[in-house]
């Protein structure tokens, strides 16, 4: 048998080979192992030096043990080298060039319809309207009766309005609020509602469901006038200073007298909605005295508005969620 000092010089070189050739971290834990662990060949050797001479027994163990601790710090290097070298790997592969230029990721708009509306909330907030809302799924009550639209009156019917199991409708217009807003409450007040309406119409030209703004005030001493005066600043608010207004005499059940409104801003004529002095009938419907209280109330189309805003020829197309179409909007 070779002196065991042979043997560990030859341990150590083999092991300090074996280290500097472990290609990973993983590599090199297994040859730590077969170096140093518990049934590795350094341990072994440590174990069967009980069996040696006394005299060479604390040489070989100082010798065995200096040879663990040199096995273990070169484990020890070469680890901190394979981490530092598959960092940088790394960041090679997934690093980020900072001198690329940016992507921009794509931003959304508010649609048009919400654009518009928006912008006709805030010129009548602006005047001290509230906003109010009113449900869409509505009785026979809020979108005919107290308006005092008659059982024979054409709008009732299927052909005009969708009806709902249990005898309730999707409203017509959002005239409805009026009649929940004014219900119980003291004038003066004023209001604006804006929101969806349907009414049966499948044709082309038109789409089943559309947006209106409705807007109401109740005082002592409102006129017609007052009316024009909201409505033509209203106008100029959204289509600028050179627009122009046309009333056209009209009848509405819940309005006396009613007027329907057309705007011009440079191109031609839009039919723009309905208008009138609130019938008395239902100012007291709502328990109103309309003795002492007039109002006034307006309701006008939303879509046709953003239509002649941005200048879009289909109502549909507002409608269709189309983003190549809403993205040059
Ligand atoms: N509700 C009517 C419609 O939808 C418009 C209107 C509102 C008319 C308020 C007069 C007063 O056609």
């Amino acid at each position: 048998m070779p002196p065991a000092s042979k043997n560990l010089e030859a341990l150590e070189a083999e092991a300090r080979e074996a280290i500097a050739a472990a290609p990973t971290p993983a590599a090199l834990t297994q040859v730590r192992a077969r170096f140093l662990g518990r049934k590795g060949s350094v341990s072994e050797f440590l174990r069967g030096i009980g069996d040696l001479d006394a005299a060479e027994r604390s040489n070989a163990g100082q010798a065995a043990n200096a040879v663990k601790q040199r096995v273990e710090q070169w484990v020890a290097e070469r680890r901190e080298r394979l981490e530092r070298s598959a960092r940088r790997r790394s960041l090679e592969a997934h690093g980020v060039d900072v001198t690329l230029p940016g992507a921009i990721p794509p931003s959304g708009h508010l649609h048009p319809i919400t654009h518009v509306t928006r912008h006709m909330v805030r010129f009548f907030t602006s005047l001290g309207f509230s906003v109010e809302e009113g449900p869409e799924v509505e009785t026979d009550y809020y979108n005919f009766e107290a308006l005092n639209i008659p059982s024979d009156h054409p709008a009732r019917d299927e052909q005009d309005t969708f009806y709902v199991e249990g005898g309730n409708l999707l409203r017509t217009h959002t005239s409805n609020v009026q009649i929940r807003a004014m219900t119980g409450r003291t004038p003066p007040f004023r209001f604006i509602a804006p929101g969806r309406v349907y009414r049966h119409d499948l044709s082309p030209k038109h789409s089943p469901m559309f947006h209106q703004i409705e807007g109401f005030l109740v005082d002592e001493r409102v006129s017609f006038g007052d009316l024009k005066g909201i409505l033509y600043a209203f106008a100029r608010h959204l289509m600028g200073d050179d627009v122009e207004l046309r009333f056209r005499a009209n009848h509405f059940p819940f309005t006396e007298p009613s007027a329907e409104m057309d705007v011009r801003s440079g191109g031609e004529w839009l039919e723009w909605g309905g208008c009138g002095m609130i019938h008395p009938a239902v100012l007291d419907r709502c328990g109103i005295d309309s003795d002492r209280y007039q109002g006034f109330a307006f309701g006008m189309g939303i879509d046709r508005t953003a239509m002649h805003r941005f200048g879009i020829p289909h109502l549909r197309l507002l409608f269709e969620g189309d983003v190549r179409v809403l993205e040059q909007i």
